[in-house]
């Protein structure tokens, strides 16, 4: 049954339009090479939060280094996280890979076809179960996200608010309608590349728009009201000492956030958040802490990190210590270059390479 947002589009000459457009405009990508479930899969986990053109080489270089199903099913996880370094998001590479394992383990390694199956993988949300059955299955499946959302939103002017979980249903629905039988792959992708390259969040490019004669958010002039999106919770600050502790031999302590939460199993200088401490108490707390002497401090320069819901603020001290440094199950005594194998966020990146 159509419901009320697909009443007035001329859906056989939306759905040609779109795909001609993508078939002749689409930009050559390293997935879209071919239709293996498995790349589309790990594709479309790297763009859920991050643009193409920081995606394309973590991509050629993940799947370089695992391939296939198995190759990734059997690699050290923390080889996994290495490859997944500055992307950000590291739980979507976990999941990924516990997923990917029971692909292996319980589906004779082939990535299921079947939407239930496929969707109580972990980490497999609507919008990836959709992506990869319409991409690499060439099933009518919607695989709607922020970008198909506002896309949407403007072509049918749908003024519901993006940032309410229910919303997206009420896009799936429309999609389920609107989808090509025929081709969905270059549907979901139309709809995707258009709101890539045409239909961009400040400034849409209306008038080199190929559905723009569908476009009723263009027709009525409010394109670029549209998508509503209402804010989140508040943007939380956090401030730290990030510490840089070497000792006599010239090794740095470094250790693993815990298994759960933010940054998840990533390695990190020690941190300590100011409110425990101030700066003339520092060193005091890093001998107790650690039980060494504090030679000498030298302040470097500091980081600032913007996650999705917290920024981070750090001020990076260089502490020289003598003596054994006392550290927990979760710490590794490391010299410069060998910090470079473990996997550390953006953040303790940016510090490492001032101590390089
Ligand atoms: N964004 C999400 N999925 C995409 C894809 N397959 N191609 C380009 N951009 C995307």
């Amino acid at each position: 049954m159509k419901n009320n947002y697909t009443s007035n589009i001329d859906i056989p000459q939306f759905r040609d339009d779109l795909i001609q457009w993508f078939e002749k405009e689409q930009r050559s990508l390293p997935w879209r090479e071919d239709q293996d479930p498995y790349k589309v899969w790990v594709s479309e986990i790297m763009l859920q939060q991050t643009k193409v053109d920081t995606v394309i080489p973590y991509f050629q270089h993940f799947v370089q280094l695992f391939p296939t199903l198995e190759a990734l099913a059997d690699a050290e996880e923390q080889k996994v996280l290495k490859a997944w370094e500055g992307l950000g998001y590291y739980s979507r590479v976990r999941n990924l890979q516990s997923a990917v394992r029971e692909v292996v383990g319980s589906y004779d390694a082939k990535v299921p076809d079947d939407p239930k199956q496929l969707g109580d993988l972990k980490g497999v949300g609507p919008y990836t179960k959709g992506a990869i059955l319409s991409i690499a299955y060439d099933k009518p499946e919607p695989a709607v996200d922020g970008n198909v959302m506002r896309v949407l939103s403007r072509i049918l002017r749908i003024e519901e608010d993006i940032a309410k979980p229910k919303t997206r249903k009420t896009f799936e629905a429309v999609v389920r309608e609107l989808i090509s039988k025929e081709n969905p792959s270059a549907f979901n992708q139309g709809l995707m590349e258009l709101g890539a390259l045409v239909c961009t969040p400040k400034n849409p490019s209306c008038l080199l728009c190929p559905v723009q004669e569908h476009c009723q958010a263009f027709h009525d002039g409010v394109e670029k009201n549209l998508p509503i999106k209402t804010k989140n919770k508040k943007h939380k600050q956090q401030s730290y000492f990030a510490l840089v502790i070497e000792d006599d031999a010239g090794n740095i302590l470094l250790e693993q956030r815990p298994n759960d939460g933010l940054l998840a199993q990533m390695w990190q200088f020690p941190m300590i958040e100011m409110k425990t401490v101030d700066e003339k108490h520092l060193s005091v707390y890093v001998q107790e802490k650690y039980q060494v002497n504090v030679k000498e401090k030298q302040r470097i320069e500091p980081v600032k990190h913007v996650f999705s819901h917290i920024t981070w603020h750090l001020d990076v001290m260089l502490l020289y210590v003598e003596g054994d440094i006392s550290f927990n199950e979760n710490g590794k005594l490391l010299s410069i270059n060998e910090i470079s194998d473990y996997p550390l966020p953006v953040s303790h990146q940016k510090i490492y390479k001032q101590l390089k």
